[in-house]
């Protein structure tokens, strides 16, 4: 029998032609992936010359605002567009009114001033949430059983936004999940001047196992209150209701949507993608991060490859951008 027949059904069709060179890969390639893609999250601690590892996330460190704006200047020379910042703040500024959070000159808003001062084309996202600053690591305000209050909490991320405007923040992301705060926030911001602020809204947000290294990251996770976040983020188990979401924050004032976590929820990023067509943004949160540094750090998994290969599949669901840990990496990556 030889191996190259001249018998027999020959296919229509040989889907592998185009995969046999590399200039034929690339001219039909569907996605590739940027520099500009990516959102690095980054976690800013007070003091000076202070960096703090985070067990969980290996690679991943809390730095005072001189280290923090150090690794900016690394991102924005890699073409990375912006990072999204999240304070890690000390027990002695949480209360139960989480007022530390709209402080003029809280360490949020230092940081903000000081990265767009020295950096200013470098994009700059703030986290709108009450989780840093409450004793008791709920997102908003709660009553006596716990619960976390709507409205209560909404006046407060007004003030948060707002001073986050007032810093020089050039895009403020609510990833709350309380109702109608993307509403209450536009308003604010309109009426204090800062009509082009963007906002990202995390539009739908699970209630996911995944954030556990974050909330080491930021030191909540010890302190949560009722153990979970239920009441506000959503059920794993819809995705009707991630639409509803998205078009709700987007009718309220949102110019770019984000779903999260990121790749256990591609099929949400698709159909957010697909029936809305807004700015779609995922983030590949924590967890996700730490599955990948741990079977990259026993050797089960090749790192940059799977590194790209998990950031490319968010291009191909439907993603504008990706906020991500690897953002630094992957961009020299790709280099
Ligand atoms: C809290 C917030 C969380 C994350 C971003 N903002 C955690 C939570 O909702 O408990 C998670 C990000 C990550 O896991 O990387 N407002």
């Amino acid at each position: 029998m030889s191996f190259h027949s001249s018998r027999g059904a020959f296919p229509n069709t040989r889907m592998r032609r185009l995969r046999v060179s590399a200039f034929s890969r690339a001219l039909v390639r569907e996605h590739q992936l940027s520099p500009s893609d990516f959102i690095l999250p980054v976690f800013v601690l007070e003091g000076e010359n202070q960096r703090e590892a985070i067990p969980s996330m290996p690679g991943v460190e809390r730095l005072s605002i001189d280290l923090l704006l150090a690794q900016a200047r690394d991102a924005a020379g890699l073409g990375i567009p912006a990072l999204a910042l999240f304070p890690v703040v000390g027990g002695e500024r949480k209360s139960l009114d989480a007022s530390e959070a709209w402080r003029g000159d809280g360490l949020v808003q230092r940081a903000v001033a000081t990265l767009k001062d020295a950096l200013p084309d470098l994009g700059v996202i703030t986290d709108v949430a009450l989780d840093p600053y409450t004793t008791h690591g709920q997102d908003g305000i709660i009553d006596d059983s716990g619960y976390v209050l709507n409205d209560v909490t909404t006046e407060a991320l007004v003030l948060q936004a707002r001073s986050h405007a007032a810093a020089g923040a050039d895009v403020v992301a609510p990833s709350d999940m309380m109702d109608g705060r993307i509403g209450a926030i536009r308003q604010a911001l309109e009426a204090d001047g800062h009509v082009n602020t963007l906002i990202m809204a995390y539009a739908a947000k699970y209630a996911s196992s995944y954030y556990g290294p974050f909330r080491d990251a930021v030191g909540s996770s010890g302190n949560i209150k009722g153990g979970n976040k239920h009441s506000y983020q959503m059920d794993p188990g819809n995705s009707n209701e991630a639409l509803h979401e998205c078009a709700l924050d987007l009718a309220e004032g949102a110019d770019m949507i984000m779903v999260k976590p990121g790749m256990p929820y591609l099929d949400i990023v698709q159909r957010v993608k697909q029936e809305l067509k807004a700015p779609t943004f995922a983030y590949q949160v924590s967890g996700e991060y730490a599955m990948h540094m741990a079977a990259f750090e026993n050797g089960w998994l090749t790192r940059d490859a799977v590194m790209l290969e998990s950031l490319l599949a968010f291009k191909r669901a439907g993603c504008d951008g990706i906020l991500t840990y690897f953002a630094l990496e992957a961009a020299r990556a790709l280099q």
